[in-house]
């Protein structure tokens, strides 16, 4: 079975770009302009094509984005400059794998990409993330919620049309094993170009705080993301991290 992000590169930005610039925009981009006082180093963990390095460039321009990504598909089809990608699995990345092997200030992670992590491995992630985050450093990151998953994709399937391809996705909860399967299907003049399964998973907000805690991430703020509230059946949330 060929790994998620590897044929969808190419067409990734054209389907997702927007919404993806939106999720930053609300999420993680604006809780780092009330904790980013000036220039920082940032970690954005499953960067795929680079938006959130956008999204950061444009909104808070002294903050300079090192992005990891199993994908180098994703990563070179963002153009994302060499010096500042680490190919390499977000649940297994330890201190001292980008060029200068600083601490980071900010571990960031944008449009739900933690949620492709099954609990074990989201485990490893915060593990990693502590020991690459300096003492006092933050993590922020959106998560799609049980709710998305379980609920509103139990059983969903659409098309949509954009510059003559047609991407059509078909969503399945996979209660048996607590994850959700989705099956994209890229085609062009009614002829299958690729298909790729991604796997998502979700663990709730008191256990993602009991994760963190136990690898010395306090868990700052939760909220939806369009607002500063937070009801356990939104969508999307964001949290807020801070290393001890
Ligand atoms: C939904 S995309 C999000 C991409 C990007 N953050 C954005 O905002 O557009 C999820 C990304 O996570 C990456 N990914 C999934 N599992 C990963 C893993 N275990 N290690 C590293 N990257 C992973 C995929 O390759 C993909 O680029």
């Amino acid at each position: 079975m060929p790994i998620a992000y590897t044929q969808w590169a190419d067409t990734y930005e054209l389907f997702e770009g927007e919404t993806a610039q939106e999720t930053w925009r609300q999420g993680i981009a604006a809780d780092l302009a009330k904790l980013a006082g000036g220039p920082g180093r940032v970690l954005d963990l499953g960067a795929g094509t680079g938006v959130g390095t956008r999204v950061l460039g444009k909104l808070l321009p002294r903050l300079e984005v090192t992005s990891l990504d199993r994908s180098p598909e994703m990563l070179n089809w963002g153009k994302v400059p060499k010096d500042r990608q680490i190919v390499g699995d977000m649940a297994d990345f330890r201190a001292g794998q980008d060029v200068t092997g600083d601490a980071f200030d900010f571990v960031v992670s944008g449009f739900d990409a933690l949620n492709y992590l099954p609990p074990e491995a989201l485990a490893s992630c915060l593990a990693g993330v502590a020991d690459v985050l300096r003492p006092g450093g933050h993590m922020v990151f959106d998560y799609s919620t049980r709710k998305v998953l379980s609920a509103d994709w139990a059983a969903l399937e659409y098309s949509q049309d954009k510059d003559g391809y047609t991407l059509h996705r078909r969503h399945a909860w996979e209660r048996a094993y607590d994850r959700s399967r989705t099956v994209l299907t890229l085609s062009r003049s009614g002829e299958v170009l690729w298909r790729e399964t991604h796997i998502q998973y979700v663990v709730d907000p008191f256990t993602l705080e009991e994760i963190a805690r136990a690898h010395g991430l306090h868990t700052v703020a939760v909220r939806n993301i369009e607002s500063d509230t937070y009801s356990p059946s939104h969508t999307t949330h964001v949290y807020v991290l801070r290393r001890k």
